[in-house]
C-alpha cells in the first residue's frame, strides 16, 4: 500500500519549538525520506474556529504565520501539499456522515477533548462544533487516505477515534476508508516539551514559549531565565536532572558532535548530566551550551522564514495551489464514501 501522510496544526498563533520537536522536525525528515507517495500538511482553521469562533481575526492572521513557520522549518511545497482546511468542502460533508457513527458519550470521554473543555471553562456550555472536532479530524485524515499521521502525543485519542470511525464505516458500508497509524517521535523529551518556566506545557497564554520566529536575542534572554533546579543554588551544590528544563531541552535538541564544538571537556550529554548531579557545574554554563545548540537549528529556520516573509504573494499562491490539489483529492474520497453509503443517486457509473 502506498504510504501517505496527513497532518496539520491549528492556526492560533505562531508555532513554537514544542511544535517543532513534537512534529515539524519529524515531518521534514519524512518529507526528505522519499518513503511517502504523498504528503499533505493542513492548516486546520476550521478546527481552530471550534474554540475561537468569536475571534476570526486571530485565525485569519495566523494562517500566514503558520505557513511561514512551515516554510521556515523546511517543508517544501514541491514535495508536500500545504493547504487550508476550511477551503475543502468535502471535509464538512464527510464530517456530517461520520457523525452518525459516533456517540456523544464517546466524544465526551475523549481525554484530549475533556482536558480542553476544562481549560476553556466550557463545562456547562460546550459548543457542539467543539465536541465534534475529533469527528472532523477523522474526516481530515481519511479524506486523503492517510496511512501515517505524525503528531504530538496529545493527539493519540484523535487518531484512536479516527481508527474507530474507519472500522465502523468499512464494516457497515463498504471498505473504502484507510485506517491510519499515529507516528510519534522516538525521543521521549520531544513528546511534550515543557515551557521555559518548567510548566508541563508550552503555551502562548502562559508566556513560556520560544517561537520559531523569535530573534536570537529573544532566544538568549529566554534561555537565560529558564527554569532549572531550584535546589541547585551554589555551583558546588549537587543538581537534579529530572524536571530540569535545560536538560529536557538538551535531550530534545543536542547532538553528540556539539560537545566537541562547544564543551570539549565532555564527550556527551550523559557525562554533562553526571557532573551536574555530582555538583560543581553551574547553570550559566549549561544555559550557554543550550543557547548555542538551539541557535544551530533556529538560526537557519529564522533566516529562511525571514526570506519568505518578504514575499507574501508567494506564500498565498503556494497555499492556493496546495488547496486546489487537496480539494480534488478529498472530492475523490467523498465520491467513494457516498457510493458506499448508497447516496450516489445521479452518478452514471
Ligand atoms: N488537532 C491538531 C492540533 O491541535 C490539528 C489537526 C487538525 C490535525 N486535523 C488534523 C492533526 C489531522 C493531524 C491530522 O494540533
Amino acid at each position: 500500500m502506498d504510504k501517505i501522510i496527513l497532518t496539520g496544526d491549528r492556526p492560533t498563533g505562531k508555532l513554537h519549538i514544542g511544535h517543532y520537536v513534537g512534529s515539524l522536525r519529524e515531518r521534514v525528515k519524512l518529507q526528505e525520506s522519499g518513503e511517502f507517495k504523498k504528503i499533505f500538511i493542513m492548516i486546520a482553521d476550521a478546527q481552530a474556529l471550534t474554540d475561537n469562533f468569536d475571534n476570526p481575526e486571530k485565525i485569519r492572521a495566523s494562517i500566514k504565520e503558520v505557513a511561514l513557520d512551515y516554510l521556515g522549518v523546511g517543508l517544501n511545497p514541491e514535495k508536500s501539499v500545504i493547504f487550508i482546511q476550511s477551503q475543502i468542502p468535502a471535509l464538512a460533508e464527510l464530517t456530517m456522515y461520520y457523525m452518525n457513527l459516533v456517540t456523544v458519550a464517546r466524544l465526551s470521554r475523549n481525554p484530549t477533548v475533556k482536558s480542553e473543555i476544562q481549560m476553556r471553562n466550557f463545562e456547562a456550555n460546550i459548543p457542539t462544533g467543539f465536541l465534534c472536532y475529533p469527528i472532523s479530524q477523522a474526516a481530515d485524515i481519511t479524506a486523503f487516505n492517510a496511512t501515517t499521521v505524525p503528531v504530538g502525543e496529545d493527539q493519540k485519542p484523535m487518531i484512536e477515534q479516527t481508527r474507530e470511525i474507519v472500522r465502523k464505516f468499512n464494516e457497515i458500508y463498504e471498505p473504502v476508508l484507510t485506517e491510519p497509524d499515529i507516528l510519534l517521535s522516538s525521543n521521549k523529551s520531544c513528546l511534550r516539551l515543557p515551557g521555559t518556566d518548567g510548566k508541563a506545557k508550552m503555551s502562548k497564554s502562559l508566556g513560556n514559549c520560544i517561537y520559531l520566529s523569535d530573534s536570537a536575542e529573544d532566544v538568549a534572554k529566554k534561555v537565560k531565565s529558564m527554569y532549572t533546579d531550584p535546589t541547585h543554588i551554589k555551583v558546588s551544590d549537587p543538581g537534579h536532572i529530572e524536571g530540569n528544563t535545560v536538560f529536557t531541552y538538551l535531550d530534545a535538541f543536542s547532538k553528540e558532535e556539539q560537545f566537541k564544538k562547544y564543551l570539549p571537556e565532555y564527550n556527551n550529554l550523559d557525562e554533562l548530566k553526571e557532573h551536574y548531579k555530582k555538583g560543581g557545574l553551574g547553570d550559566v554554563k549549561i544555559k550557554k551550551f543550550l543557547n548555542a545548540v538551539l541557535e544551530e537549528e533556529l538560526s537557519t529556520i529564522r533566516e529562511r522564514r525571514r526570506e519568505y516573509e518578504k514575499d507574501e504573494a508567494f506564500v498565498y499562491d503556494m497555499l492556493k495551489k496546495g488547496t486546489e490539489i487537496a480539494r480534488e483529492e478529498a472530492a475523490k474520497t467523498l465520491e467513494n464514501v457516498k457510493k458506499a453509503m448508497k447516496i450516489d443517486y445521479f452518478s452514471l457509473s
